[in-house]
């Protein structure tokens, strides 16, 4: 089967990253992981993908004064070369310019870790906890300008537990996002090459 080149966007340890890439040993996936991006040079995530052999690009953004577009123009020039038609944000933290979200329109999908529309942005998982949420879990969704808005593309719910910290929420958060965004990558790609 025809397979989308497909890069993934990471800031850290990149263990979305890794579950897309275990996912994608399947013969029927619908990506190839072609190329991992990251901001951080240093990202423990881009060490894991070069072992793995896959592409790695780092590119860190402190080099570019606060020119966030002069950055991406970089980026993605890397991305067309390689011959990259598809990406995931996976733990990237910087916010997108208007002008590398145009280029992908329809081509880049993030992860988030809350039931968008709720807690958009960070500490998402203290301000479940601190609203009194009973529920709370991650997102895939399309990426558009306005930052965790796009149109969702699925959803894993978990409970918030009466004596969960931050760091025991997102624990539980972090399992099903290993398991949703793979399944989510396999819907948008499958649908799209259909
Ligand atoms: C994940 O919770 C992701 O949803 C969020 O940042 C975290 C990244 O974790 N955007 P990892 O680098 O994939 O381990």
């Amino acid at each position: 089967m025809a397979k989308t080149k497909t890069a993934i966007f990471i800031s850290g340890r990149g263990s979305n990253m890794m579950a897309l890439v275990e996912a994608a040993k399947a013969s029927d996936f619908p990506a190839e992981f072609a190329l991992v991006v990251s901001n951080d040079p240093a990202a423990a995530g881009l060490e894991w993908a070069a072992k793995h052999g896959i592409a790695t690009l780092g590119v860190d953004h402190r080099q570019y004064k606060g020119d966030r577009e002069a950055h991406e123009r970089v980026i993605d020039a890397e991305l067309r070369a390689a011959g990259i038609e598809f990406i995931c944000l996976a733990g990237y933290m910087r916010i997108l310019t208007p002008w590398l979200v145009e280029q992908w329109n329809g081509r880049m999908i993030n992860i988030h870790p809350a039931l968008l529309p709720h807690f958009k942005g960070l500490h998402t998982h203290e301000r479940a906890i601190e609203a009194g949420h009973e529920e709370h879990g991650a997102t895939v969704h399309w990426v558009t300008p306005g930052v965790d808005e796009g149109e969702v593309i699925a959803q894993a719910r978990v409970p918030v537990m009466p004596h969960d910290t931050a760091e025991t929420l997102a624990a539980r958060v972090l399992v099903e996002e290993h398991r949703l965004y793979p399944e989510a990558v396999r819907r948008v790609l499958s649908q799209s090459l259909a």
